[in-house]
């Protein structure tokens, strides 16, 4: 292989055709089903002020910004992800829009993270958000919208599940087990934490840097290795508040059941999700197998917009990223293989008839036609291969007698049938 002086940077991607149909696959399966639920589709700039992301977004995501001073003195930074920009531009507009507001995007986002797989420096995250609703009802549609996209391409619930918990109801069950308002933070950190790392060292984390008490601690560990609901039903019995916030839970996957994706959820309290701004149901979509990285995450963000300046509007949505999708698809063996194709490809029999040959070309395109031809002069065997390489369907050749009759030789690639047709009748 030839080696470059210049390299790609690490961490991002050249989209050569054939990884292209990838990507354009999975924003085709993203957009169609966005618009099957009626969501449209936005976009914002890709460099944004980065006051917008500090205090919003959370410690995680501002250690991995983009970031510098322009030449007009301002900070700036490439944007890490979507919701930040959404709010603003919501901001501005939304007083005078029709609520909800169901918007879609598919930006192509940019982390400072050290690479490994499925976590690139760039990544390219549809997002899906509805705003001005707050009934449980919208967390369902988002959420069915994410299973959904995931279908389109071929995805079932032996691939991939979500994992669904609520920040209000983590609240209240940490509560009740004893956890105080000020270790609230701390704790939430260290179940965000507990399934990557040893039950020990979740342990030693609470008792020790949070200051929970250690048998406050085995309660909340214990309570992590199953909290379905009717785990929690049982032992929060009687407890009202537990009670009031396991309520929205269950109708969030009532609804989910009712829709026929029941199988495609499960409540897992230990999702807590990195970004500080969500304030009710939150979720990942992880691949079954566990074997990837998270494939989706989202949820309930009701006071961003009013902390971007806008509206106070309750909203919900997720980002879905196209680099570990890809992964799950290419295990699955779910990515067609590639192939190029054209409606037609001109062969000529010599340079005489290159002429005729590029009107023929130009008609043919201009009836919706994908047509190619050889742009120097090749022997006809020779056009013939490249003709193959491209994925032709049809070969014309284009020759002096049947020219001279005002048709041409058209070969069926597929069949191998060749029959002589007039220029009127093809084009
Ligand atoms: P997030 O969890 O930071 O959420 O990212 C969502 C998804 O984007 C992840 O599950 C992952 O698939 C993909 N992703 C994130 N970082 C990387 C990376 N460095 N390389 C490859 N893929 C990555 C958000 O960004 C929220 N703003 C989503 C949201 C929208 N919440 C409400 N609305």
């Amino acid at each position: 292989m030839a080696s470059s002086a210049f390299s790609r940077l690490p961490g991002f991607r050249d989209f050569p055709p054939e990884d292209l149909a990838l990507r354009s696959l999975i924003f085709g399966a993203w957009r169609q089903t966005s618009r099957r639920y009626g969501f449209l589709e936005y976009d914002g700039p890709p460099l944004e002020p980065l006051d917008l992301y500090v205090e919003k977004s959370g410690q995680e995501i501002v250690g991995q910004l983009y970031n510098f001073v322009d030449k007009g003195e301002r900070n700036v930074t490439l944007r890490p992800e979507m919701t930040p920009s959404l709010a603003r531009i919501l901001a501005d507009r939304s007083r005078g829009m029709s609520k909800p507001i169901r918007w879609f995007s598919m930006p192509q986002l940019f982390r400072y993270e050290r690479q490994q797989r499925g976590r690139l420096k760039e990544h390219f995250q549809w997002n899906v958000d509805i705003v001005g609703e707050s009934g449980v009802a919208a967390d369902v549609e988002v959420l069915a919208v994410g299973i959904d996209g995931l279908r389109a391409l071929g995805l079932t619930s032996d691939d991939f599940a979500a994992r669904v918990s609520d920040r209000r109801l983590l609240t209240a069950v940490l509560g009740a087990l004893g956890v105080s308002e000020q270790q609230l933070p701390g704790t939430f950190a260290l179940v965000d934490k507990s399934e990557r790392q040893p039950k020990e060292k979740s342990r030693a984390h609470l008792t020790d840097e949070v200051g929970v008490d250690p048998s406050v601690a085995d309660q909340v560990l214990g309570m992590l290795d199953d909290s379905s609901i009717e785990a929690l039903t049982e032992r929060f019995a009687d407890r009202d508040d537990v009670g009031a916030a396991l309520e929205p839970v269950r109708e969030y996957i009532a609804s989910l059941e009712a829709m026929g994706l029941g199988d495609f959820v499960e409540v897992d309290l230990t999702i807590v999700r990195g970004l500080a701004y969500y304030t009710g149901i939150v979720f990942e979509l992880f691949d079954c197998k566990r074997e990837l990285r998270s494939i989706c995450g989202g949820g309930r963000y009701d006071r961003l917009l009013e902390l971007v300046g806008g509206e106070a509007l309750p909203a919900v949505g997720f980002g879905m990223g196209d680099v570990v999708l890809g992964e799950l698809l290419s295990d699955r063996s779910l990515i067609p293989e590639y192939q190029r194709s054209l409606d037609y490809f001109l062969v000529l029999i010599s340079e005489e008839q290159r002429p005729q040959a590029l009107g023929i070309a130009h008609r043919l395109r201009e009836s919706g036609k994908s047509v190619a031809y050889v742009l120097s002069e090749r022997g006809v065997a020779k056009q013939m291969k490249v003709a193959a390489k491209e994925g032709a369907r049809r070969v014309l050749i284009v020759g002096p007698e049947e020219l001279a009759r005002d048709s041409v030789l058209v070969k069926d690639m597929v069949s191998g049938e060749q029959s002589e047709v007039g220029l009127d009748e093809l084009t």
